[in-house]
């Protein structure tokens, strides 16, 4: 997924979110049980830094790194309103982390792209990444219903078998890491029309999604899908802990 985000309101909308079921994994949990107050993380594609705020307490020190530039100005007014000053921002992509090597107790990747040997590389001995990563039947029903543009669906990741990115992390994190785990996740979530509009368009969830010119797919999904909880999506999202 390098795919370039620019922030917009939009995408801190919980319209565009949806109201999700329980998820089978809170990732916030999973990490506060296993860091320790002198640790420090590294989260890679911070966007926003909103997932970062509720771990500041954990950590000595968390470094946020980003390399859009209006994500990284709204990250820095996150943590400033906030008051928080453990945080610190850096620009920077996953291919080639701007850190030396054993720098980090933490190395986090939230739905941002990866490279499992620069993670490796900036880990401490001991140390754990944690990726949650998107599933290639990610709200797979809503995707098949933009169809194709050059012989290929356009929903992202729509081409991969199932089980595909599951495996492929597996094989990438096996290969470096010890106390590999790899989980698939499922779960609904509902949304209104509106919300799914914002969603399309702030994410790259169909590619060159057009509102005008989508809107009778988009009908279709929403005639297809909807529920007295509104328009039914199924998530689906693969996990990763490992240590090095
Ligand atoms: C879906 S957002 C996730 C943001 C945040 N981690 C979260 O879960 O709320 C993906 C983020 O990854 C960033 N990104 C895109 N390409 C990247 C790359 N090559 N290296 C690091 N981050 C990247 C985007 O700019 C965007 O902010």
């Amino acid at each position: 997924m390098g795919v370039s985000y620019n922030y917009h309101p939009d995408y801190e909308s919980a319209l565009l979110r949806g109201v999700e079921e329980p998820r089978p994994w809170d990732l916030q949990t999973l990490i506060s049980s296993l860091c320790e107050p002198q640790h420090n993380l590294l989260d890679i594609g911070c966007g926003t830094a909103c997932k970062l705020i509720a771990l500041t307490k954990k950590f000595k020190q968390i470094f946020a790194m980003e390399p859009n530039p209006s994500m990284l100005a709204k990250a820095i007014q996150n943590i400033t309103l906030n008051g928080i000053n453990s945080i610190f921002l850096i620009s920077g992509l996953a291919d080639s982390l701007p850190f030396q090597d054993n720098s980090f107790d933490f190395v986090t990747v939230m739905l941002a792209p990866h490279n499992a040997a620069e993670i490796y590389r900036v880990l401490k001995p001991g140390g754990y990444a944690i990726l949650e990563t998107i599933g290639e039947r990610d709200k797979h029903e809503l995707k098949l219903k933009f169809g194709y543009a050059d012989n290929q669906l356009r929903g992202q990741l729509s081409n991969l078998k199932e089980n595909t990115v599951k495996e492929v992390a597996e094989k990438e994190f096996r290969a470096l890491f010890s106390n590999v785990t790899v989980q698939n996740g499922f779960w609904k979530t509902y949304y209104t029309r509106e919300g799914l509009e914002l969603l399309l368009e702030q994410t790259p969830t169909i590619k060159d999604y057009n509102r005008t010119l989508d809107a009778a797919a988009l009908t279709q999904v929403c005639e297809a899908l909807k529920t007295a909880k509104g328009i039914e999506l199924t998530q689906h999202r693969v996990l990763i802990t490992s240590k090095k």
